[in-house]
């Protein structure tokens, strides 16, 4: 079967990358951006630096800076109400994936009407939006290059995957020197997103060759310098490789899918507000070894690619390798269990059933190589409890 194959028109990637944003807009035909951004980059000096380079150009804008992390169904719809007053004809997304998906939630609400929860899976976006132009500080999501957005129903405490050619942006400006101040907290957990989206492309149900080709780039480029950016922040060349690879890792998943350790990543995010990133770092060893008898081979490969053992090296060693070194992985990057984190025995048991309706309802776990029952995420949730 063919696969379809989704990406951003125009890409520019690369050390000061940022300032092709007037030439970049001028090329889409885009006059008027609504520039959406979290406090934090709107502090930081970013957001004045994009902000600079439109003035420069008398391209006129407003800024809404008041993303969250984690992005709500309240805070997308106080910036559709900006939207619809303003008369842009696009919008312009600086920060994290949480400031990415944000403007991914608005172009489409404010396309199609209604509440956010009318959008998540399966339904259909019947109109596509304004454009998007992405500009990611955080090597991680690869929101910038996918079709996929993730907003909390504040409602129901749900962490909703929403999917469609709407959300992708038509445009992203990948540039590596904007992560160069990124926490170490940060730099590790959004490093293990970025790894995870590559190696649930690659063993997803929905691999093709297409995909494979960005998700082994990815996960070879992540293994190697995801622990130079943790440990040496100011590693150009680290930052730079993870950068690309947090782009091509979402190019993967985005045209493969995400699968099990997603699927069940999110429910702890909705009700434990732990990290993404975290969360799938506290899930990824388990569910790896969860899901290797269903895709042995797959899994070996994804050890040989990253270095884990020589090329030549037989399937059952590698998978053996893949999984301590990941279990290895967050002893390096101090990840706590869920029990470090703060989360206590009693709320943890008492939201597995809600967590385990949730990961199956957003059907990542339908991609898994191994297709779990209900009983079999409950065992990993509880598994995973330290
Ligand atoms: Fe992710």
């Amino acid at each position: 079967m063919a696969a379809l194959i989704t990406m951003p028109r125009l890409m520019s990637v690369g050390g000061g990358a940022l300032a092709e944003l007037p030439a970049l807009m001028a090329r889409l035909g885009l006059k008027h951006p609504l520039v959406v951004t979290d406090p934090y980059i709107a502090r930081c000096g970013i957001l004045d630096r994009a902000t600079g380079l439109l003035d420069k150009a008398q391209i006129p804008f407003t800024v809404f800076s008041d993303t969250v992390s984690d992005p709500t169904t309240e805070v997308i719809e106080t910036g559709v109400a900006i939207l619809r007053d303003g008369g842009f004809d696009s919008l312009v997304a600086i920060g994290g994936g949480s400031s990415i998906d944000t403007a991914k939630g608005m172009s489409v609400l404010f396309a199609n009407g209604g509440q956010m929860r009318d959008y998540k899976v399966p339904a259909e976006i019947p109109q596509l939006g304004p454009p998007i132009i992405a500009i990611p500080t955080t090597a991680g999501t690869g929101s910038e290059a996918t079709r996929y957005t993730i907003v909390t129903d504040e409602e129901t405490e749900e962490k909703m995957l929403c999917i469609g050619l709407a959300y992708l942006p038509i445009a992203a400006l990948v540039d590596f020197e904007l992560s160069m101040t990124k926490p170490m907290r940060l730099t590790a957990d959004t490093g293990v997103d970025s790894l995870t989206h590559a190696i649930e492309a690659y063993v997803s149900r929905r691999a093709n060759a297409f995909s494979d080709s960005f998700a082994v780039s990815a996960m070879r480029a992540i293994w190697t310098n995801l622990p130079s950016a943790y440990f040496e922040p100011h590693n150009r060349e680290a930052r730079e490789a993870m950068m690309l690879a947090a782009t091509q890792a979402g190019i993967a998943f985005s045209n493969s899918s995400v699968a099990l350790v997603h699927g069940m990543s999110r429910p702890i995010g909705a009700k434990f507000h732990v990290p993404h990133g975290m969360s799938n770092a506290m899930l990824l060893p388990a569910v790896t070894e969860f899901s290797i008898s269903a895709a042995v081979e797959r899994y070996a490969q994804c050890a040989r690619v990253m270095g884990m053992v020589p090329a030549d090296s037989a399937d059952d060693e590698a998978v053996a390798a893949l999984v301590r070194n990941l279990h290895q992985l967050n002893r390096d990057l101090k990840v706590p269990t869920p029990a470090e984190f703060g989360i206590e025995r009693p709320a943890w048991d008492e939201s597995i059933p809600s967590m385990v309706r949730q990961a199956l309802a957003s059907g990542s776990p339908a991609n898994n190589p191994r297709v779990p029952s209900e009983n079999e995420i409950e065992e990993l949730y509880r598994e995973i409890w330290r």
